[in-house]
């Protein structure tokens, strides 16, 4: 916990003069900290001073770095595991809720993908101005964390809300949200997950084939939260032109039968196993060697029928191992989705609605049902990404609840 990386921003306020002791505390416990001054706030408070209590440089500008590789905005942002403004004025939070990006705290910001607090301090009119109330009301819903401004009498001679919350009351409020982050965290070390993902080609002749229109990445999405939360991952990617997700092996295959050669061969190793590509049910009969003239005003083809891999798997898999499959449908979604879960003999089956807006095929977000043996859940819209990390930990969840239900008996 103590080797985290937080990230101060600090804005011009009297009371960015707290940052030194706020900063100092942390880094007394072990934290390591940077922080970003804004302009304002360095002429409250000296960059040298934070850069002694933080043991690291502080940045002001764009290109203050020494290291001239390095894009400052978007290396700290990377570097954050939790990124808090305090003192943050109502300026620094107009432009958070807005998504500008002026200078290099919000440049930071935007570039973010950590867990983001803020600590206001302000005027009492400033902060309970509407438009103060609606950002810091945006940040709040898009998951920021706000410790409020404590009352008192303020450096303007004013009384009320806006004083900085106590450094130690900030520290203890930082390390709550990192030790929920903790809780939260997905951990899948020493498992082993296989995803399938993609369209599959059935080819007719050299240049013609049959597909569909899978764009792979719920496949990837999983994949790529499976690496992060620490699995060995091994993705039998379609012919599709996405990027290889960092910490993950990749497979490609063409055809229905190349993937199913690579998922019987792999199955055996893995925990997890999740079909989220989009098979071909059938193939041609024959695939001709020389590319097929036109002679005649039809042609008939014959398709024959591809091998159902899911349902193979689903009857191959063992008790250990949890089984995942993925059903789209454009009616009776419930009836028919579990339908197949049970014909397939799947633990969990994912099933979306291709007529929902915000589901399907091409785009980043997906609205699916989950459906399990005992029951189903709706869930709301959400990232390809995130979708992948709740199919994770159902599959854990199914997996302990295996383990345990089988240390019992
Ligand atoms: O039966 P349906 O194609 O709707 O089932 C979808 C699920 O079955 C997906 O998880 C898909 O990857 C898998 N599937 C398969 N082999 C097929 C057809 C579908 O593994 N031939």
């Amino acid at each position: 916990m103590k080797n985290k990386h937080i990230l101060v921003g600090v804005t011009g306020s009297i009371a960015a003069f707290k940052a030194c002791t706020l900063v100092s505390a942390l880094t007394k416990k072990g934290y390591d900290v940077r922080v970003i001054l804004t302009h304002h706030a360095a002429a409250f408070i000296t960059p040298l001073s934070l850069a002694a209590v933080s043991h690291n440089d502080v940045y002001i500008d764009e290109f203050d770095g020494t290291n001239e590789a390095m894009i400052p905005h978007i290396a700290l942002a990377k570097w954050a595991d939790l990124f808090i403004v305090a003192p943050a004025d109502a300026n620094v939070l107009a432009k958070a809720a807005c998504g500008i990006a002026d200078d290099l705290l919000t440049s930071c910001i935007l570039a973010s993908t950590c867990p983001m607090a803020a600590a206001p301090a302000m005027n009492v009119h400033m902060y309970e101005n509407i438009a103060t109330q609606t950002n810091l009301n945006t940040l709040k819903e898009r998951g920021w964390k706000i410790i409020e401004p404590e009352s008192g009498l303020l450096a303007c001679a004013d009384t009320g809300k806006g004083r900085l919350a106590e450094p130690e009351h900030i520290v203890d409020f930082i390390e709550k949200i990192l030790s929920e982050q903790e809780e939260n965290a997905l951990s899948l070390a020493g498992k082993t997950v296989l995803v399938s993902a993609g369209p599959t080609q059935e080819a007719l002749d050299p240049v013609r084939f049959l597909s569909n229109h899978s764009s792979g990445k719920q496949g990837f999405a999983i994949a790529a939260a499976a690496a992060k939360a620490g699995a060995k991952v091994l993705l039998a990617a379609g012919p599709v032109s996405l990027p290889t997700p960092e910490g993950v092996e990749r497979i490609d295959y063409v055809s229905a039968r190349d993937l199913e050669k690579i998922m019987i061969e792999n199955a055996p190793k893995a925990d997890f196993i999740i079909m989220a590509a989009a098979v071909a049910d059938y193939r041609f009969e024959t695939t001709a060697d020389q590319k097929i003239k036109k002679s005649g005003d039809s042609m008939t083809l014959t398709l024959v029928r591809n091998p159902d891999i899911l349902a193979g798997l689903g009857k191959t898999k063992r008790d250990d191992q949890i089984l995942c499959g993925f059903a789209m449908e454009t009616e009776n979604l419930d009836e028919n989705a579990r339908a197949k879960l049970i014909a397939k003999n799947c633990d969990l089956l994912i099933a979306n609605n291709l007529r929902t807006e915000g589901a399907g095929f091409q785009g980043d977000t997906n609205i699916v049902t989950l459906l399990k043996p005992e029951g189903s859940e709706h869930l709301p819209l959400m990232s390809k990404e995130d979708l992948g990390r709740v199919i994770l930990n159902t599959m854990l969840e199914m997996q302990k609840g295996k383990t345990d239900h089988a240390s019992v008996h």
